[in-house]
């Protein structure tokens, strides 16, 4: 039976609740939902439990020791219950915090591991996905044979996205793509990834780098110590007092629109809780 239509391609978490043994409760009844074709972002200081959001819908958090305590997480109308296999069959792929590429192995061979978990099997489907992961990442072609772990932190971050396009994703789970890479690569992971969205891959954008992320996203949630404190527009969030003195700097420049050239999505020396007045103009999910 195929999901009502409004369902179709949509992640919808609800009420989620995360725990890490005993003693640490990472998710407080997180709610969010990334409309199919969309980019929703997600931002949040250290700690904020952002990361752990991305492993719940992609069935990884037991491999962390982590587990859903209660809530739900539906994607295209189907419950998906914290199994990363069939999250993957779904269409639901994350591009994990660090990369974690194969270092060892050429950049070929991980795209491989990338097709793996995919539904598709074919030979011919594997070359033709790779082709296009070429085409879309010039530089892992040219470096086809190399040791991944020899590429630079952005090429990195390519080919750990790129694996990611492998499974031939229809939700991209991006955690913290823009980490530790300099102004130009965060600025070139930032069009791949509009690139990918015009292609019709919906994709949830974890990210301290705020003015990056709520130029790119449709919508945005700030995470703070386990709930969602503010939920809106991303221009709307980008607008914001708070969320501007709080996340985005002093050269953000002039809302969503374009960052100031030299330095380009700039963040914050630190990104403290938001907390306080003056947030209430905008909408929060949890009422
Ligand atoms: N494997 C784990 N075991 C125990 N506690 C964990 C584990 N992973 C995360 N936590 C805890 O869960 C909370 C949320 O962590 P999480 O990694 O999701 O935050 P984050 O927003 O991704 O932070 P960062 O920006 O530093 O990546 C933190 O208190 C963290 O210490
Ligand atoms: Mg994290």
């Amino acid at each position: 039976m195929s999901p009502p239509e409004t369902e179709a391609g949509t992640l919808r978490v609800s009420d989620l609740h995360v725990s890490y043994g005993r003693s640490v409760q990472a998710l407080h009844g997180v709610s969010l939902t990334v409309p199919q074709g969309r980019i929703v972002a997600v931002l949040g200081s250290n700690g904020a439990g952002k990361s752990t959001l991305l492993r719940a819908v992609s069935g990884t958090l037991a491999l962390h020791r982590g587990t859903v305590d209660s809530g739900t997480v539906h994607f295209d109308g189907v419950r998906l219950r914290g199994d990363a296999t069939r999250s993957v069959a779904a269409g639901v792929v994350q591009v994990p915090e660090g990369r974690r590429i194969f270092g060892a192995l050429s950049v070929e061979d991980n795209l491989k591991a990338g097709f793996l978990g995919s539904a598709r099997r074919s030979r011919a489907e594997l070359r033709a996905d790779r082709d296009r992961v070429f085409t879309q990442f010039p530089v892992l072609a040219e470096r086809r044979r190399q040791a991944a772990g020899l590429m630079s932190g952005g090429e990195q971050q390519m080919l750990a996205m790129g694996r990611a396009l492998m499974a031939g994703p229809r939700l991209l789970l991006l955690d913290e793509p823009s980490l530790g890479l300099a102004p130009l690569m965060v600025r070139r992971i930032a069009e791949i990834i509009r690139e990918i969205n015009a292609q019709g891959t919906s994709i949830l954008l974890v990210e301290q780098n705020a003015a990056m992320a709520l130029e790119l996203s449709d919508r945005a949630s700030v995470l703070d110590v386990g709930q969602v404190r503010l939920e809106g527009a991303s221009a709307d969030l980008a607008a914001a007092d708070e969320v501007r003195r709080l996340y985005l700097g002093e050269s953000y420049g002039t809302g969503c629109g374009a960052p100031d050239a030299d330095a380009p999505y700039a963040t914050s020396a630190s990104t403290p809780a938001v907390t306080g007045p003056g947030l209430t103009e905008l909408g929060r999910w949890n009422g």
